[in-house]
Order: C-alpha cells, then sequence, then structure tokens
C-alpha cells in the first residue's frame, strides 16, 4: 500500500519500462493482405484504402518480394475476376487470377508464406458468399464450390487455406477433400469468429464484393453475440482447423480474449479495412499521430491474447519495428 508500493518505480526509465514490459509486437506476427485483379502492369490505388493497391499477376511479385525483404512472413491472397456468374466458377478454375498469382509468387519469393482466402463473394455475380437457392445462400450446395476453390488453390502451392464463407461445415469439408487429394499437410486457417461488420465497407470496394441485395447477416455472426464466438471456435476446432481467426479486431479485443483463453491453437486477429480507414483519414488530417496509433492497436491485438494480425498496416509496422 501507498508510500510503501510505488507503481512509478517500475516506469521510469526507457530500460526498466523494457524489462517489465509485458507484451510486444514483432514482424513475425504479422500477415499482409494482397488483391490481385485482371490485366498487365495493374497497380491501381484504392480509394477508401490510402497505400493499398490492386496488382496484377505481372506486377504482384515484385510487391511480394519486398514484403519478404521487409521480414513479414506471409500474404493474404485475394482475387478480383473480371468473369463472375451465378456460382463463382473462377475462384476453382486452375487458371484463375489467384492460382496464377501463387505461381508468380512463389517463383520470387521461395521463403513467403502464401495464405489465401477462400470465398465466393469476390466471384459471384451477385457477391454473396456462396451459391443462392431462393432468397438465400444454400449453405451445403456452397460447401462443394468451396472444397473445389481451396483444392486448386492447394494445387497452384497455396501454403495455408483461410475459409472466409461462414458456411457451416465447412472446415471438415475442406479438410476432408485436401486429404483425398494428398494435401493432408496443407493448414487450415479457419475464419472461425467471423461478425457481420460495418467495419469491411472499404474491402468490399478494393474487392467489388458488395451483396447486390440483402446483407451476410444470415451467415455471419451477431455482433451482439459472445458466448456464440465459444461455440464457432470449438467447432472449427472439432472439425479439423490449424489455426482460428477472430475478425474484426479492434472493436472486438474481448472476444480475442475470450477465444485466447479457451484454446491453445494459434490465434490471428484480423485488422479490417475499415480499422484501417479510420486511422489513415485521422492521421491523414492530421489529427492523430498515424504511426504511434497503429503500433498502440496492433499491441492492443497481441495483448488480448493474438499470436499473429492480419493487417494493411504490415509493410508501416514492419517498417517502423525494423528501425
Ligand atoms: C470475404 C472476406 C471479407 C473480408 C475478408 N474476407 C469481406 C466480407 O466478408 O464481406 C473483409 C476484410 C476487410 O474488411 O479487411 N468473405
Ligand atoms: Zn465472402
Amino acid at each position: 500500500m501507498f508510500p510503501i508500493t510505488r507503481s512509478r518505480r517500475l516506469r521510469a526509465t526507457p530500460a526498466i519500462r523494457r524489462l517489465v514490459r509485458e507484451n510486444a509486437l514483432s514482424s513475425d506476427d504479422l500477415i499482409y493482405p494482397v488483391f490481385v485483379c485482371e490485366g498487365a502492369n495493374v497497380r491501381e490505388p484504392i480509394g477508401s484504402m490510402p497505400g493499398i493497391n490492386r496488382f496484377s499477376v505481372d506486377t504482384v511479385s515484385g510487391e511480394c518480394n519486398e514484403i519478404e525483404k521487409l521480414g513479414i512472413p506471409a500474404v493474404l491472397l485475394f482475387g478480383i475476376p473480371s468473369h463472375k456468374d451465378a456460382t463463382g466458377s473462377e475462384a476453382y478454375n486452375a487458371n484463375g487470377v489467384v492460382q496464377r498469382a501463387i505461381r508468380a509468387i512463389k517463383k520470387n519469393s521461395k521463403n513467403l508464406l502464401i495464405i489465401t482466402d477462400v470465398c465466393m463473394c469476390e466471384y459471384t455475380d451477385h457477391g454473396h458468399c456462396g451459391v443462392i437457392k431462393g432468397d438465400s445462400v444454400d449453405n451445403d450446395a456452397t460447401l462443394e464450390l468451396l472444397c473445389k476453390e481451396a483444392l486448386s488453390h492447394a494445387e497452384a502451392g497455396a501454403d495455408i487455406i483461410a475459409p472466409s464463407d461462414m458456411m457451416d461445415g465447412r472446415v471438415s469439408a475442406i479438410r476432408k477433400k485436401l486429404d483425398e487429394n494428398g494435401f493432408e499437410l496443407t493448414p487450415i486457417m479457419s475464419y472461425a469468429v467471423k461478425y457481420a461488420s460495418a467495419y469491411y465497407g472499404p474491402f468490399r470496394e478494393a474487392a467489388e464484393s458488395t451483396p447486390a441485395f440483402g446483407d451476410r447477416k444470415t451467415y455471419q455472426m451477431d455482433p451482439a453475440n459472445r458466448r456464440e464466438a465459444i461455440k464457432e471456435t470449438l467447432q472449427d476446432i472439432a472439425e479439423g482447423a490449424d489455426m482460428v481467426m477472430v475478425k474484426p479486431a479492434l472493436a472486438y479485443l474481448d472476444i480475442i480474449r475470450d477465444v485466447r483463453d479457451i484454446t491453445d491453437l494459434p490465434l490471428a486477429a484480423y485488422n479490417v479495412s475499415g480499422e484501417y480507414s479510420m486511422i489513415m483519414a485521422a492521421a491523414e488530417k492530421g489529427w492523430i499521430d498515424g504511426d504511434k496509433v497503429i503500433m498502440e492497436s496492433l499491441l492492443s491485438m497481441k495483448r488480448a491474447g493474438a499470436d499473429m494480425i492480419i493487417t494493411y498496416f504490415a509493410k508501416t509496422a514492419a517498417r517502423l519495428l525494423n528501425n
């Protein structure tokens, strides 16, 4: 008790603060999302995400080289095909945009891990994460397509498969499909806890994946629910997930902690597009110190219990950490 106890003793200098620091961010923890589109020589800025671009297959490998050189261990690839249809057929085309990008990146960046987002919304003409039957997304019919997509990513050379669709049973379906085809060593990083969030707005501009009608509330989680996050996590682990994810991150730090407390599997936090754009906008206006707010936000995700962070700030953070 005061005056015997004085917390300020352990805060007095930078050295003692370093010594008693509980959590740290490292470039080892970072995953950088990358958008790949059709065309040649494309490096097209995304309006709502300053500093983030869409790349064509020929320019993406240069970008990934830079990412690897910064010490970032992994990228998360999203494909933006020019042809979209009702069943998202470009998602499982062996010569689709993601499949070609994987092969191009693997040639140049031997040690960079390639994680692929497996979902239908970037590939369907209606923008939903699965196939439509009547006025809703048909869960079981979608599973077959997700399996084809996951397998075609693995065949192209993807290191980790990350399903983000929120269909029930997709982890076990994909696990079975991969195993039957000789990819029993390809890990699945499941978007286990994914909320129906307005923070995905800028991403949908980037990936051209805004649903043409309705919303994603019949498959993504209700932001009001906390216990359900545990249920979703345990379900995906039982189905064979190797790693689990909570998404979004900043407005859901309590959920990251809840999930951390119930599993020893590696846990990822997805610092989503809207979280990125808010910080970038305030920093551009000079209202906050962007670099400091970025590092404090990423650290908060680690403190909440995340092992790794998927973030559009990965390059900036790696540069700051390398200095
Ligand atoms: C695809 C997918 C989305 C995001 C990642 N994968 C969009 C969505 O579910 O609508 C969002 C990522 C972000 O906002 O940065 N299902
Ligand atoms: Zn989707």
